[in-house]
This record gives structure tokens, C-alpha cells and sequence, in this order.
């Protein structure tokens, strides 16, 4: 417990073990806020926002989305709930903390805080979420309203999510349903994340540097900015907008589409004032999933970039390529 950054950041002294090296720092540069990652509104024609998503999936990876059709006063009360389970008194929050990655429903500060060189100033609560019925019982009991409004919102998402997934097949020419067969989009992990004032932002970060594993996320945040995305070498600071979301294209949906969508790496800074939470929803493939360049779209002109293989495999290597700093899609990559 006393791992977690947020029973840690009151502390007088900074500890050494969160100072990045110099080449990963973020620096004392205030990122302007960009305005050029798109933003969709998914109220308009469907033919047009098959285009706009599968253009803003290529360019930059990252997308917002408005009129997506999630409740506001859902996502609000959602945003509330995971900023009270964090403020929780720590014996409550001891009884989800676990060190065991096996652990479905676990809160924890990283995949491996022993091994790791240098630590990141965020908590993290995650678990499964989909079907909600089978995973629900696992879930923490406080605060109160967390399973009702947390099982509301994972339907929601998933509807979303399941959208956004055919609204990208029929771009790149699949038939209608290609991401149900198989299961491709069948596991869906919630996490919730917490970054709390942090007294020296320069020298740490939220999360490194990384691209996500999975299909696609759709990330819930407040008001407080912290996330960037890596565009053509230069990080850009993601404006936050009232009332949207955050996707983003994952390493399988990079090489389903055969590098058509990319999946830009991101990372998160932290700042000195206020705690700023967020709500991620990932979508991916079961792990006996086979995953691998669509074969619609290759042919002589297009020949797949990507060797075929079983999600789970994937997800081992990920985790052991991220840690030790290598690109993940290379031992994949033809
Ligand atoms: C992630 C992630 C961004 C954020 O959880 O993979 O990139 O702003 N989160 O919390
Ligand atoms: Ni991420």
C-alpha cells in the first residue's frame, strides 16, 4: 500500500526513485494546448464520419468525440465516483490493492514497481467490465454508487466502442460484423487512473512514453489536461473538451488494419495544483485470438506488414518489450 503514489506524494522529500532520466523528462516547457488532433461529431451523416475517423486514425491515432451518445450526466457522475474511490480512507482502499497481476480486480501504482528503474506518479484501479453481470461481484464495494453507475457506464461504452469498431471496418472495407466473429473485440478492461499534484513536474511523468496493446480506448477526463500524444516527433498537449472522449487506436487495430490506422505512442504529464483522474475503457481481443493484417485488405499491391499471432502471446511480449524500452511491433513486423 504505501507503494501507491497517492499514499506517497505528501511526502517532504522528492524521492529519487521518480526522477526520469534527462532524455525522458518533459522539461520546464509549458506544451501549448494544440487544437489540430480532430475532433468527430459523431451526430453527423455515417458515411462522413467513416471518413473522419478512419482519416484522423491514420494522421495522428487519437481522435475526441462529441455527440457520441453516452449520457453527460453519466460520465459526470462517473468522473465523481472515481475521484471519490481514490480519496477513500486507505483501509478501504487496501482491500482492492494487490502486487499480483493475475489479480483481475487490482489497485496498484505499476506492473512491476520493484523491477522498474524509475516510478510514475499515477494509481491505478482496474478491472473487467464486460459482461458486466460476470464481473461485477469483483468490483469494489465503496463507494456506494461505484458499482451501479460503473456497470451503466461500461454498457454505454461498449455500445460506443462496438460503434466506433464498425464504423472502422466499413472504412477499410470489411464486411459488416468483422470485429464481433472471433471475438475479436470481446475483452473489455476498465481502468481508473489517478495522478495527484505532483511538486516537481519536470522531472517526472503520469506514464511513460507508450503505445496501447489493445484495439481501441476511449478515455474519460475532466478538465485538468496532462495527456500528450507523439505527432511527427513533437508531443501535443490534448486539449480537454467538455462532454467528450478521447480514442485512440491500439497496436492490434494497427496491424488488423495493416498500418492503415496507427497507433501513436502518448504519455501523460502531471502538474503541481490539481489531481487530475481519468476513466479508460479498452477494447481488446480474447487472448486466443488470432490476430493479423485483414485479408481484404492485402493483396499483391498491399502485402501484409504483420506476421499472424495469438493475441495472448502478444500481450506477454508487450509487456516485456515496453519494460525494457523496445519498440513491441517489431518482432512482429515482416
Ligand atoms: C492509458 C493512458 C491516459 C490518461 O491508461 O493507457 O494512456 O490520460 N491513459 O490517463
Ligand atoms: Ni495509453
Amino acid at each position: 500500500m504505501d507503494k501507491l503514489i497517492s499514499s506517497r506524494c505528501n511526502l517532504q522529500h522528492w524521492p529519487d526513485s521518480y526522477v526520469l532520466p534527462p532524455e525522458s523528462r518533459p522539461g520546464e516547457e509549458e506544451f501549448a494546448l494544440c487544437e489540430v488532433i480532430p475532433v468527430i461529431d459523431l451526430g453527423q451523416d455515417r458515411a462522413e464520419n467513416v471518413q473522419q475517423v478512419l482519416k484522423a486514425g491514420q494522421e495522428f491515432g487519437f481522435f475526441q468525440l462529441t455527440n457520441h451518445g453516452v449520457s453527460k450526466k453519466l460520465m459526470i457522475d462517473v468522473l465523481e465516483v472515481a475521484e471519490e474511490f481514490f480519496e477513500l480512507p486507505i483501509e478501504d482502499k487496501a482491500s482492492v490493492y494487490s502486487e499480483d497481476p493475475k489479480r483481475s480486480c487490482r489497485l496498484y501504482t505499476s506492473i512491476d514497481y520493484d523491477k522498474e528503474k524509475v516510478h510514475f506518479w499515477r494509481d491505478s484501479l482496474r478491472h473487467p467490465c464486460h459482461p458486466v453481470d460476470e464481473h461485477i461481484r469483483c468490483w469494489p464495494e465503496k463507494p456506494a454508487r461505484y458499482r451501479e453507475l460503473l456497470g451503466k457506464y461500461s454498457v454505454e461504452v461498449r455500445k460506443l466502442s462496438m460503434l466506433l469498431l464498425e464504423l472502422i471496418g466499413e472504412g477499410l472495407g470489411q464486411e459488416s460484423g468483422f470485429f464481433e466473429r472471433g471475438e475479436l473485440n470481446r475483452v473489455q478492461l476498465m481502468a481508473l487512473n489517478c495522478y495527484p499534484p505532483c511538486p516537481n513536474p519536470s522531472l517526472t511523468l503520469g506514464l511513460p512514453r507508450h503505445g496501447d496493446v489493445n484495439l481501441i480506448t476511449v478515455l474519460l477526463q475532466g478538465p485538468v489536461h496532462g495527456l500528450q500524444v507523439l505527432n511527427d516527433g513533437q508531443w501535443l498537449a490534448l486539449q480537454p473538451l467538455p462532454d467528450a472522449f478521447v480514442i485512440n487506436i491500439g497496436l492490434a487495430l494497427q496491424i488488423i488494419s495493416n498500418g492503415k490506422l496507427r497507433s501513436a505512442e502518448h504519455r501523460v504529464t502531471t502538474n503541481r495544483t490539481s489531481a487530475r483522474t481519468t476513466v479508460t475503457t479498452f477494447i481488446h481481443p480474447s487472448g486466443d485470438c488470432l490476430v493479423e493484417p485483414a485479408k481484404v485488405i492485402i493483396n499483391n499491391h498491399n502485402p501484409p506488414l504483420y506476421r499472424s499471432f495469438l493475441y495472448k502471446d502478444f500481450l506477454s511480449t508487450y509487456i516485456v518489450d515496453t519494460y525494457e524500452g523496445k519498440p513491441p511491433l517489431k518482432r512482429y513486423t515482416l
